[in-house]
């Protein structure tokens, strides 16, 4: 699967695949991410990429003409199966949406910065609008970091342990049971006696209950019953 990030401060975006899981991924070959500087298709000398909103007002508009140049130039190379503009006003993301685009190749992911971009792009190219939740970003950049990585580690076998994302938190509309490791007691704090007794179907009933209680007590929402 490959990632293509369009950002005004690429730098932000050093880091965060270059660890861990997403590491992971990436030497297996089964995860690509490339960074695009929308800069190196600013105009002029100055390579300008923004300028003042039509109508007048504070903040500044990304400007079409580079956006566009880069789309143009990445959808030239390979098709899209989506065009994701992240920006506050989007579609709520959960992990329903992560799982469906794990099963996507190829996914362009733009970021918005200052006081978002020209809605020409938006019309003509964007095929899907994301938020992260509802709270307003300096830039798009973090919150496409959380679509690549809740994305890149549900990509069949990035995990070792290739059951382990089904257990998580919500991919059953459930947050996840509680859990526990070695030493079994900790300053006289004990692990629930029933994960030490080797009964796998107990134990998994136990989680079961467990993950409902924590859900109703934490999430009602998620079972319907708010
Ligand atoms: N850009 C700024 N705020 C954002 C948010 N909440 N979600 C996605 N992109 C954003």
């Amino acid at each position: 699967m490959r990632f293509d990030i369009i950002s005004a401060v690429p730098e932000l975006l050093d880091s965060p695949f270059n660890h861990s899981i997403m590491k992971r991924a990436a030497d297996k070959g089964l995860l690509e991410v490339h960074v695009h500087n929308i800069r190196e298709y600013g105009l002029g000398n100055y390579r300008q990429i923004d300028d003042y909103q039509f109508g007048g007002g504070a903040g500044m508009v990304m400007m079409c003409e580079p956006l566009a140049n880069c789309i143009d130039k990445l959808m030239a190379e390979r098709d899209y199966d989506e065009i994701i503009y992240l920006t506050p006003d989007g579609k709520r993301y959960d992990q329903k949406m992560a799982n469906q685009l794990s099963l996507k190749e190829n996914i362009m992911l733009i970021c918005g910065h200052y006081k978002g971009i020209d809605e020409r792009i938006r019309e003509h190219y964007v095929t899907l609008e994301i938020s992260i939740g509802d709270f307003v970003l300096s830039g798009g950049e973090l919150a496409a970091a959380i679509i690549v990585d809740s994305v890149g580690r549900i990509i069949p076998k990035v995990l070792g342990d290739e059951t382990s994302a089904l257990f998580d938190s919500f991919q059953d509309d459930l947050l996840a049971p509680p859990v526990y490791t070695r030493p079994a007691d900790f300053r006289g704090w004990k692990v629930p006696e029933i994960l030490t007794s080797g009964n796998l179907p107990k134990i998994e009933e136990w989680r079961y209950d467990q993950a409902l209680k924590r859900t109703q007590e934490r999430r009602p929402d998620l079972l319907g019953d708010e």
